[in-house]
């Protein structure tokens, strides 16, 4: 399982494969153990008729090596090496324009999800994602609360009722943007996802961004954040700049989206337990109303 994978080093295979699409190689395969007894995770080049380094190339491995090397000599499994190949490779929605019917092969794929441990913590129902499969805004929080998860729908609580105001007062409706989490079902407790799970949910929000293609992507609290941008910094840091954003392990169907511009904002709970922090959030919608070009209505976020 993708927990088995260093978080590190599965950012530095990621990071790897993310430098393969940019040059436009999508197609990877996992090279069977050699003499040495490892199975490296290689990129077969072709893409436009253009080749590139071939598998075999002793460069390319060492180089992949020297990289994971660097790192906390992290334990690779086959399977954690399988996950990340299976991350990169060919999904159903490639072959469809339509982002709603993407979306529901992406919902089809996730199943009734067994992948992380949350699925035996009480969750009663997986929280995809819902709103304008076109949508040129896309809100991402941290994961289901009771009501989200008792709904099947994100932001449906208290929070949600603040940030169906939020929206409402940048000039939107809820209808015209999607709204998913970091995590697909209710942590216990409303607690934080863990790591691990964020990082097995990730892919399927992957895959719904490059499906959906927004302008933007407004992280809504940190761990949405840090998730999204795989930076560790405090709020204060995160918040009041954009970030290119290109949903990492997967590829959209539409070559030409150049990815989303990412802003970070207060999640509407803590919004809630310090309602002074409105007028700052209310600076980071501006933000991303300007450049949406959405003329900002009178009242702020009430
Ligand atoms: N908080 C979140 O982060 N997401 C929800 O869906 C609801 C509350």
């Amino acid at each position: 399982m993708t927990s088995a994978l260093d978080p590190e080093l599965r950012r530095a295979l990621v990071d790897r494969i993310r430098f393969y699409h940019e040059l436009g190689i999508y197609d990877l395969y996992r090279r069977g153990p050699g003499p040495s007894g490892e199975g490296a995770l290689i990129a077969e080049a072709t893409a436009d008729g253009l080749s590139i380094a071939p598998p075999s190339s002793a460069a390319t491995r060492s180089e992949l090596r020297e990289e994971m090397a660097a790192r906390k000599s992290p334990v690779v499994s086959n399977t954690a090496e399988d996950s990340i190949v299976e991350m990169v490779s060919s999904k159903p929605e490639y072959e469809v324009a339509d982002p709603a019917v993407a979306l529901k092969l992406i919902r089809e794929d996730l199943g009734d999800c067994t992948r992380c441990k949350l699925h035996q913590q009480g969750r009663k129902q997986i929280v995809f994602g819902v709103g304008n499969p076109q949508a040129e805004l896309m809100f991402v929080g941290e994961g289901p609360g009771a009501d989200e998860d008792a709904q099947g729908e994100p932001f449906v609580g208290r929070a949600g009722q603040l940030l169906n105001n939020m929206i409402k007062a940048m000039g939107l409706r809820r209808e015209d943007v999607y709204i998913a989490n970091i995590v697909k079902c209710r942590p216990p407790g409303n607690r934080q996802p863990e790591r691990d799970e964020c990082e097995t949910c990730s892919p399927f929000l992957m895959r719904q961004i490059a499906a959906i293609k927004p302008k933007v992507i407004v992280a809504l609290g940190a761990t949405a954040a840090k998730n999204l941008l795989a930076i560790n910094a405090p709020m204060s840091e995160l918040r009041g700049r954009w970030y290119d954003f290109r949903p990492a392990g997967v590829r959209s169907r539409d070559l030409s989206w150049p990815g989303a511009r990412l802003a970070v904002t207060y999640h509407p709970a803590f919004l809630l337990r310090d309602p002074r922090q409105k007028g700052e959030a209310w600076k980071d919608l501006q933000m991303v109303m300007k450049y949406l070009g959405i003329e900002p209505p009178k009242k702020p976020v009430d």
